[in-house]
């Protein structure tokens, strides 16, 4: 049966949710900390949808009771029997080693052997260099190495068996800059949300094509961006207008560069108060994070922000609740305040159950570890995964 690997970005975690949540009903397997499998063959391009995966592999073999032969022997043998299915010309290899038990000088002498053995053979070949076990995504993508006559082998080494895999997709980095740092139109104080941390988010929900999802609080419109990119139609609403503005503005750049993207209306509104169109299938949204923190703050100006955040963020759902149907899920990403090395969450979580809404749940996964931070950031964002009762 056809396997395909997942390598996951900085906080597996979430990439793990994002396919729990895209493919229900396949059998996800756990190989390592930051790799998955999913026993179903996908589509190259789906990358360009995932948040969490920074690359994805088909494996070639697995192989139990490797002692008796050399990695080094399994490599070549790999790569060789691999190799005389790729077109003509010259070949560009690379090897990515996840695993504990080898060295980058142990990974390089073997690419040196495979190069002569493949000259031997009458193919050029040229191979790329390993900074470190795993090429990163980076390195993947600018030498093409999944594409046309190239060749980034897989191995991945966390026990017994050892899996040989080849990449067939990895995230196109530059299109998250453009979609990050170069739109026209942005906001650090509003804590604009990550590309893949939107992807991620939606993806929690697995929306149809066409369907319609609402951010309330949109700021300068990732959610909006990427709702589109997968094709969904979106509505998008700010209390303040420079923010409905910024959002328009990059919403017309975004068609600039994209055709035939759904519709997406944008207006202003109090969250707490507003009146959105019928028909709402989703809400995705980053609500209102409060002050940014930049030093540790006291305990009392975290409950001061928490009352205030936690206030919004209550009467918003008290105000959507009756004009969305039973059933319908929410995906929020919501601060959380790192102090003292623990997180400390807003209060009004556990509120939400008499308010008309049921926590989402998936299989073997706590959705309240699902918090995105970087290890130097005082505001951390928790992701609320919510169903109207
Ligand atoms: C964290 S930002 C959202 C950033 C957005 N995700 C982006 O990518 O730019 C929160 C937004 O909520 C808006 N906001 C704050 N209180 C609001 C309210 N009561 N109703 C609607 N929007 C509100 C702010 O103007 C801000 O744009």
């Amino acid at each position: 049966m056809t396997k395909t690997l997942f390598i996951l970005g900085r906080q597996p975690i979430f990439g793990m949710a994002e396919l729990k949540s895209l493919f229900p009903d396949n059998t996800i397997e756990k190989m390592s900390e930051n790799i998955i499998s999913i026993n179903r063959y996908v589509e190259p391009n789906l990358i360009n949808r995932l948040g969490g995966t920074i690359k994805i592999a088909e494996e070639i073999a697995s192989i139990q009771n490797i002692n008796n032969k050399s990695l080094e022997a399994l490599i070549i043998e790999n790569v060789l029997s691999h190799i005389q299915d790729l077109p003509a010309g010259k070949i560009t290899l690379g090897i990515s080693y996840y695993g504990n038990n080898q060295t980058v000088r142990n990974i390089e002498i073997i690419a040196l052997k495979l190069k002569k053995s493949l000259k031997q053979s009458g193919r050029s070949i040229r191979i790329v260099p390993n900074k470190e076990l795993e090429l990163s995504s980076a390195q993947v993508f600018h030498n093409r190495l999944t594409k046309d006559a190239s060749f980034e082998l897989i191995i991945i080494d966390a026990g017994d068996p050892i899996t040989f895999a080849r990449s067939i997709a990895v995230q196109n980095i530059e299109s998250y800059s453009s979609r990050d740092q170069k739109r026209p139109y942005r906001d650090a104080r509003v804590g604009m949300l990550p590309p893949k941390l939107a992807q991620i988010m939606i993806n929690l929900l697995n929306p149809l094509p066409n369907q319609i999802i609402l951010d309330p609080f949109c700021g300068t419109g990732v959610v909006l961006q990427e709702a589109l990119l997968m094709g969904l139609r979106t509505i998008g609403s700010d209390l303040d207008n420079r923010m409905v503005d910024y959002s328009t503005r990059n919403i017309e750049w975004l068609r600039q560069k994209y055709n035939n993207l759904p519709d997406c209306q944008i207006s202003d509104g109090d969250a707490t108060s507003h009146h959105w169109p019928k028909d709402i299938d989703y809400v995705v949204t980053e609500a209102y994070l409060g002050k940014p923190f930049f030093q540790s703050p006291s305990i009392n100006s975290i409950d001061k922000e928490k009352e205030i955040v936690g206030n919004i963020l209550l009467r918003f759902l008290k105000n959507i609740q009756p004009q969305i149907k039973s059933g319908t899920k929410l995906c929020i990403a919501v601060p959380t305040w790192r102090y003292n090395n623990k997180f400390i969450h807003l209060s009004i979580l556990d509120q939400l159950v008499q308010i008309g809404y049921n926590p989402m749940s998936f299989k073997n996964l706590e959705t309240k570890d699902l918090i995105y931070y970087r290890p130097d950031q005082i505001v951390a964002r928790q992701i609320l995964l919510l169903i109207r009762k």
